[in-house]
């Protein structure tokens, strides 16, 4: 796909702050934006412009009917060669085109994903920080924008990527976060579109999400829609739990999100001597657990999120603290494999850099 340019002029660009440490999560954004039409039955138009606003009709079905997904993804400045490197992006090509039939809508070509993220983060490469627990995140994102009011898949859409650099999710950094334990809504089930990346899924925990935050929580966990039992994800993140020195998550039944640090996780644990299962915990063998001793530590895996020690859970009015709300061993060594890769500190075994040309 020929992509146009048509870029800011060197001497308007900005870059990164000098101070990385208010960096916080999407606050600016780079100069530049990637964006595409689907249009006639074909991809046209891609160029790299100025970030700025979008111009919809306002029947576009996006804001009516809601067809829209979107991608998490990361790139990395590389400690020992100052480059940048994206994490694992073939994964999040492959994870939108699904998302896309999913939701009955037109992906943006597969084999044009990597290069229209490539040309565009190395036009914004100066955005990339450079300390620990910062990247530069990437949101590619597909929105159907006929304009009709009947409810039926729209003929033509938008695929935007847009990158702001930013630091740690959560503001406690790699120190644990509370989550609460959602008991009367749902965020999926089976059949539905839990394992897309669409916003409704976001917006469907919103309401969930104001409670916890409001009682002192920094996210939600969601448990199972049919007997509000098993244990699911958290709000940003996949969730996993370290009992009897078994690392747990839930299975992928279609109604998880295929998390792609959730599957780094689960190979790196296998690859360095860990027993991983996945398999559904019931909300009440987590809670016995804890109380047992036997549930040792908790973590959640997310793009955004990286790994986040989770050190207290609230469910039923009822505090359980885990790990003396202390970061566990096992977190603290999958963590520091990942950031490891990521920042290009040691060794990359599996190919998951991709280097921004
Ligand atoms: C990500 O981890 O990239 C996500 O998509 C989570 C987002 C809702 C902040």
């Amino acid at each position: 796909m020929k992509i146009d340019l048509n870029l800011k002029p060197e001497s308007k660009r900005g870059s990164v702050p000098d101070d990385e440490s208010n960096l916080g999560f999407s606050k600016i954004f780079t100069d530049h934006m990637f964006t595409a039409e689907f249009k006639d039955k074909k991809w046209q138009n891609a160029q790299i412009k100025p970030f700025g606003m979008l111009s919809l009709h306002p029947a576009a079905n996006v804001l009516h009917y809601s067809q829209e997904i979107f991608e998490g993804m990361k790139a990395f400045r590389q400690e020992k060669t100052d480059g940048v490197s994206f994490f694992r992006p073939e994964k999040n090509a492959k994870r939108m085109v699904a998302s896309a039939k999913r939701m009955d809508m037109t992906p943006f070509p597969e084999e044009d994903f990597l290069s229209a993220l490539q040309n565009l983060v190395s036009i914004d490469k100066q955005w990339t920080p450079k300390s620990q627990g910062t990247s530069l995140y990437i949101r590619p994102t597909l929105i159907g924008t006929e304009g009709m009011l009947g409810l039926k898949s729209s003929k033509e859409y938008l695929f935007y990527v847009i990158l702001t650099p930013v630091g740690p999710y959560f503001p406690e950094g790699f120190n644990p976060i509370k989550i609460y334990v959602e008991e009367k809504y749902i965020r999926a089930v089976e059949g539905g579109v839990g394992e897309a990346k669409t916003g409704g899924n976001y917006s469907a925990s919103l309401l969930a999400f104001r409670k916890a935050i409001e009682l002192g929580y920094n996210q939600v966990l969601w448990l199972d829609a049919i007997e509000h039992k098993y244990v699911e994800e958290v709000g940003t993140m996949n969730q996993f739990f370290v009992i009897d020195d078994i690392i747990y998550t839930a299975p992928l039944d279609g109604t998880i999100l295929k998390g792609v640090t959730r599957d780094s996780v689960i190979t790196l644990a296998k690859d360095n001597g860990y027993k991983i299962k996945e398999e559904k915990l019931t909300i009440e063998k987590i809670t016995e657990t804890i109380k047992s001793g036997s549930l040792t530590e908790a973590f959640g895996a997310g793009t955004a999120a990286s790994i986040a020690p989770v050190g207290e859970l609230f469910y039923k009015n009822e505090k359980y603290i885990i790990n003396d709300f202390k970061v566990g061993e096992i977190s603290t060594k999958l963590y520091e494999l990942l950031t490891g890769i990521q920042y290009g500190r040691i060794e990359d075994p599996y190919g998951w850099n991709v280097s921004v040309q």
